[in-house]
């Protein structure tokens, strides 16, 4: 069965190295039949949780803030698979990773015991240095509590400038990711 992947990166640039290792997994994805749709996270309009508990009403757009998460919501309705995609800021995802991430409240919200759909879930992140740890615990923490099934992670360490990630091994590693997502070889 061919998946749906909805993929959120948290990078500012468009070019850079979570990027890269987004274009080589979604390579992958589409080469066994998977539908991909990315989301450039920090070209949208896109505004923090207010915590008001008011969403939920409307499955279509079910935040109160009407916002570029409305581009968002109907995909992540129908994804078989979301993909956190991030550079390690301050030891942990980009703000603007988080900031969606929160506003997924409101999806649950639609559900009268607040509980978040069921996905399958991969993480993609790139760093200067190698202290993924505590970002890597927050995501597998997070996947746990949501009650969400971690496909794999990739995390390509010793990259900084925008194409530093040319030839290292994590591209190969996001493609080869992309591949086994449909589910056939995992
Ligand atoms: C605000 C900010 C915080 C950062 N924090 C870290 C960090 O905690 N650890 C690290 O290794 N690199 C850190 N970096 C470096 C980025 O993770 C690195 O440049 C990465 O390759 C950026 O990915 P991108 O090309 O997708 O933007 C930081 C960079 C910025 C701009």
């Amino acid at each position: 069965m061919s998946k749906k992947i909805i993929i959120l990166n948290g990078s500012p640039r468009v070019k850079g190295n979570t990027s890269a290792l987004v274009n080589e997994f979604t390579r992958g994805a589409e080469e066994v039949g998977c539908e991909v749709k990315i989301f450039q996270l920090d070209k949208m309009n896109i505004h923090g949780c207010k915590g008001c508990f008011g969403g939920g009403k409307n499955i279509e757009s079910p935040c109160v803030q009407k916002d570029d998460m409305d581009k968002i919501y109907p995909v992540y309705r129908e994804a078989d698979i979301v993909v956190l995609a991030t550079p390690l800021y301050y030891w942990n995802f980009s703000g603007q990773l988080r900031t969606t991430f929160d506003r997924l409240f409101a999806v649950a919200e639609c559900d009268p015991n607040y509980r978040n759909p069921k996905k399958e879930s991969v993480l993609l992140m790139a760093a200067e240095g190698y202290g993924f740890d505590d970002a890597l615990q927050y995501y597998q923490n997070l996947m746990k509590h949501l009650g969400w099934t971690e496909l794999g992670h990739v995390l390509a360490g010793g990259v900084m400038k925008v194409g530093d990630i040319k030839d290292h091994k994590e591209l190969n590693q996001a493609y080869e990711l992309g591949k086994k997502v449909d589910g056939n070889s995992l």
